[in-house]
């Protein structure tokens, strides 16, 4: 099956009503888990790729990798997404790399720096302006992009950025037709990484049900989406990690996003959760270990198994062959005809 457009796929998952998850990814390992999880729960797949792991792989490495997975998994629709991307510049790099979906994360200034060392967050007609300016470049190409309306606490509020705000549903309707995005991200108080709340899970589910009511075409996206599973957690300082008070979204939170209307569900954290408390595990049970497949074999299988049962907690599980993949050429003429 070729690559799948982002905007085909979480079109078919807005008209049926599940959730996609997409999975960030950096190394052979986890595109190899994420890859098994989607072929043995028949689920089509995003798999995504931030400025940091571009970097960490070299660009080169990354883009092979992918299409190895592509190659090696005939039978499950795939889209390669940029996570982040913080300008023009880089969401171009994506698509010569072959990526059919960009997010360009227009929200806040990745490119300037206020005097505290944070990233300014941008106001809502410059976001406009330079999500547009993807939009215009990538759907001449015929690839999906994201926008971010709204800011994601924890990592953007302690390290990026200047403000955290929510997404305010008033403003969803004007963002989407005048970029012309294909999804949007909302901010609706989840946040990157393990720490997500203090003391007890607290979201705007209602900014979901709002949004959805004034741009009923556009996917939503949850951004922060990792559960940071209690027997993770235990399993990680259990074998001498020090991970305390970790929160994250519930399995029960995540479904009930998706009945709202959420269609992408992004998932980075547990994935690094569960490939370090496997590796741990060896390493605490093993001292003489020292063959890497040894531990990174065990991280892959959990990593794989992981995933596989978040496919069937969205929904995704057994849609990988409702439809046939358009090309990007397609999408190219769909796009020119609006
Ligand atoms: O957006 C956040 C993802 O977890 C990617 O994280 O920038 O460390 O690769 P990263
Ligand atoms: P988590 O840190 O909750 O896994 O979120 C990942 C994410 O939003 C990537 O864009
Ligand atoms: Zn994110």
């Amino acid at each position: 099956m070729p690559l799948c457009p982002m905007r085909q796929m979480l079109d078919e998952a807005r008209k049926v009503g599940y959730g996609v998850g997409a999975y960030n990814v950096n190394n052979m390992e986890q595109i190899q888990a994420i890859c098994q999880a989607a072929s043995e729960t028949k689920s089509p797949l995003i798999i995504q790729a931030s400025r940091g792991a571009l970097e960490y792989t070299n660009l080169i490495y990354l883009k092979h990798l992918m299409a190895a997975a592509v190659e090696e998994s005939p039978d499950i629709p795939i889209v390669l997404h940029l996570d982040h991307g913080p300008n023009l510049k880089i969401c171009k790099e994506a698509i010569a790399l072959g990526f059919t979906s960009v997010m360009i994360d227009g929200s806040i200034d990745y490119d300037k720096k206020t005097p505290e060392g944070k990233h300014p967050a941008r106001s809502f007609e410059d976001n406009i302006r330079v999500t547009k300016e993807v939009v215009d470049f990538a759907h001449a190409s015929g690839v999906s992009v994201e926008g971010e309306l709204g800011t994601l606490g924890g990592i953007e509020e302690e390290t990026h950025t200047d403000k955290v705000l929510l997404t305010d549903p008033a403003q969803v309707e004007e963002f989407c037709k005048r970029t012309g995005v294909d999804a949007l991200a909302l901010a609706i108080g989840t946040s990157h990484g393990a720490y997500k709340f203090k003391h007890e899970p607290v979201l705007a589910m209602e900014l979901i049900s709002e949004s959805r009511k004034r741009a009923p075409e556009t996917a939503f996206v949850m951004h922060g989406s990792s559960s940071v599973p209690k027997e993770l957690v235990d399993e990680v300082n259990k074998y001498g990690g020090k991970l305390p008070g970790a929160m994250g979204v519930p399995i029960s939170s995540i479904q009930e996003a998706v009945r709202r209307g959420i269609q992408k569900i992004n998932v980075d954290t547990d994935g690094r959760l569960v490939v370090t408390a496997a590796i741990r595990k060896v390493f605490a049970e093993k001292p003489g270990e020292f063959d890497p497949r040894k531990y990174l074999g065990p991280a892959r299988d959990a990593l794989a198994k992981l995933i596989a049962q978040k496919m069937r907690d969205f929904g995704t599980a057994g849609h990988a062959a409702d439809y046939e993949p358009k090309s990007l050429a397609e999408m190219k003429t769909l796009y020119a005809k609006k």
